[in-house]
């Protein structure tokens, strides 16, 4: 949505926010789907209690959007304003095995960065793609690693107090590709606790990692990985698989053929198709295995 308020964007300026106006959005996900929308720029996370109660006070609807990885937007003028954070500087912080992470950095990166400083557990998340706010929020978690395992403290927005507050490890729930934040909390600097181990030894770990992915999973296409969650005990990629609906599609928004349970955008696709192939899927999956598939990436809905 766009501010026009110019009451509004001067309280918003004077917060040391920044408003980019009519962005596009299908630019900042790697799906490459999204309408357009008025982006404000977090640059530092002080700012947030003040901003959201502005915007609340105004009735501005908002939302936040992190690496846009994992995330499915509308088409067209979203109905909200989009909030994103800044990278700070620096990002990384290294205290022996603890590692203060920025939540907009970018999870890959942060893993070969803690690997330079012979710090490993995190080898199985070289090839997730997002910011580690995100891998947060969702638990990520590849080949036998989970994020979760790490986390010692989260410096978090909580919607609930309205308030910046650190939340200890264990006071958080990690599941699989769950976790216990609320919805409309922000993520906003995380501390890691990470296993010594020699570089040589991650690097290798890493090198595994990439192979497996590049040889199971399309990296060079547009996707938000995978579509729908694992159900209990088995695999939504095989079962889509086994109903031969690799390169079965709706428009631009197609079914993998390299790994079924991606999505991809093969050109122009729009978020109504990717809806409808998701629909599609999910209910011939419904009709031969009577699993109800859920969904693994965050549909923005109204
Ligand atoms: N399979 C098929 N056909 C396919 C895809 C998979 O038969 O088109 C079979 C595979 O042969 C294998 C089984 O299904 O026997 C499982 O496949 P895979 O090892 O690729 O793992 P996955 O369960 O499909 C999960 C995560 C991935 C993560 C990989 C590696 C979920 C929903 N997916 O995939 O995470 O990278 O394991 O650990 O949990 C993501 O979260 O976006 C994601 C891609």
């Amino acid at each position: 949505m766009r501010i026009s308020d110019s009451k509004l964007l001067a309280a918003i300026g004077a917060l040391g926010v920044e408003h980019k106006p009519s962005v596009s959005l299908a630019d900042l996900t790697s799906l490459g789907i999204g309408g357009t929308s008025d982006v404000l720029v977090i640059r530092k996370h002080e700012a947030l209690p003040g901003l959201i109660r502005l915007l609340k006070e105004t009735k501005t609807p908002h939302r936040f959007l992190g690496g846009g990885s994992n995330v499915l937007l509308p088409d067209g003028e979203l109905p909200w304003v989009v909030l994103q954070l800044a990278r700070q500087v620096p990002e990384i912080r290294f205290e022996g095995n603890n590692v203060y992470v920025d939540c907009a950095a970018d999870l890959g990166r942060t893993v070969t960065t803690c690997a330079k400083q012979n710090l490993g557990g995190m080898e199985g998340l070289i090839g997730v793609p997002g910011s580690v706010g995100g891998a947060l929020r969702m638990n990520a978690g590849a080949y036998g690693t989970q994020i979760g395992t790490y986390v010692r403290e989260v410096k978090v927005y909580r919607a609930a107090t309205g308030q910046i507050e650190i939340l200890r490890g264990a006071e958080i729930n990690f599941e699989y590709r769950h976790t216990s934040f609320a919805l409309d909390d922000i993520m906003l600097s995380v501390r890691l606790e990470l296993p010594s181990k020699p570089y040589s030894e991650i690097l290798q770990g890493i090198r595994i990692c990439n192979e497996k992915r590049r040889a199971s999973q399309p990296l060079n296409q547009k996707s938000a990985g995978c579509i729908f969650k694992n159900p209990p005990g088995g695999s939504a990629g095989r079962m889509i698989d086994e109903l031969g609906l690799k390169g079965h599609h709706v428009g631009d928004a197609r079914v993998s053929d390299r790994h079924a349970n991606f999505f991809i955008n093969a050109g122009h696709a729009s978020a109504a198709e990717m809806l409808e192939l998701i629909a599609d899927v999910r209910r011939r999956v419904r009709e031969r295995y009577g699993v109800e598939l859920e969904e693994e990436v965050i549909v923005w809905k109204q």
